[in-house]
């Protein structure tokens, strides 16, 4: 039985300038773009809270308030809820709320990368383990990917990433990892490369924006050069790490959304309505006539 620490804090990067959803994130933040009638960034902060986590750290950027207000209670909002009787929508407000006390946010003051942004959380976050989740992507699933990395991470101790397998004219977008020695749920991680050239990936599992990692990847941050797209890369600091630590994957078998992708987003959006009996059968017939004209 390894004897590993609790995950108690949750790194989300929301630093990035949503370039890709230009017009709609010039004011708004990408991680504030709706998927049915939450923001993206709802979504993931829910994956945390069900599996534990105890402490959320934004790392955001400029124009990015928003996030901060939606984490906070809306006295005025909740008043008027009350008043109208709305409890529905009260108790929905109250249940997406991180405790008091459990938010905190710094700014990456310069874009230079995933692994630079992760840096600027090693103060908040401290000497233990913590998890890291992109919030671009949303996984949909019985039981949460983080959850299930928890809990694999509960019997193999070290670092755990989520992999998911893509297409393998795809794997040039991505984090890459080698497959070792099997796990009840995952696999030993021979080797990792970010976003490999065409036709070099070692196999077609992607790093899928989840990961549960140890304090030791900040030292290796401090000292990180650039690395794909001329930007300091998390996957190079956890290859770096992976030289005295073993990393295993996760296989996450649900669905991912690749929500910083247009395609990804659209598709979350349905997916998500058909989850929802309320609106489903609209949805639904609408979809079936919109594809049967297509
Ligand atoms: C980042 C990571 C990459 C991972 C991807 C998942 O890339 O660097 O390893 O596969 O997220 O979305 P980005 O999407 O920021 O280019």
């Amino acid at each position: 039985m390894t004897m590993t620490r609790k995950i108690r804090k949750a790194v989300l990067p929301v630093a990035g300038l949503g370039t890709r959803f230009l017009p709609a994130t010039k004011a708004v933040p990408k991680e504030m773009l709706t998927v049915v009638d939450k923001p993206v960034v709802q979504y993931v902060v829910e994956e945390a809270m069900e599996a534990g986590i105890e402490h959320f750290v934004f790392v955001t950027g400029r124009n990015k308030g928003v996030i901060e207000d939606h984490f906070d209670i809306q006295v005025e909002l909740e008043a008027t809820l009350r008043e109208r009787g709305k409890t529905a929508e009260l108790k929905s407000l109250e249940e997406m709320l991180p405790a008091a006390g459990a938010t905190s946010f710094t700014r990456q003051q310069e874009p230079l990368g995933l692994g630079h942004a992760v840096w600027c959380a090693r103060d908040i976050v401290g000497d233990e383990p913590f998890a890291l989740l992109l919030p671009d992507m949303i996984m949909r699933d019985s039981i949460g990917c983080l959850s299930g990395m928890v809990e694999l991470y509960g019997k193999v101790g070290g670092n755990v990433v989520a992999v998911g397998e893509c297409e393998p004219d795809q794997a040039h977008k991505y984090g890459i990892v080698g497959k070792g020695e099997d796990l009840d749920g995952g696999f030993r991680i021979t080797e990792m490369v970010e976003k490999p050239p065409m036709g070099t990936a070692p196999s077609n599992h992607f790093i899928n924006g989840r990961y549960i990692l140890q304090p030791g990847i900040f030292d290796i941050l401090t000292h990180q050069e650039r690395g794909a797209g001329n930007e300091i890369q998390v996957t190079d600091a956890m290859l770096k790490l992976a030289e005295t630590q073993a990393f295993s994957a996760y296989r996450f078998d649900g669905e991912t959304y690749d929500c910083g992708s247009k395609e990804g987003f659209i598709l979350a959006n349905v997916a998500y309505a058909l989850d929802r009996a309320d609106i489903k059968p609209l949805v639904a017939n609408g979809l079936k006539g919109l594809l049967s004209r297509a």
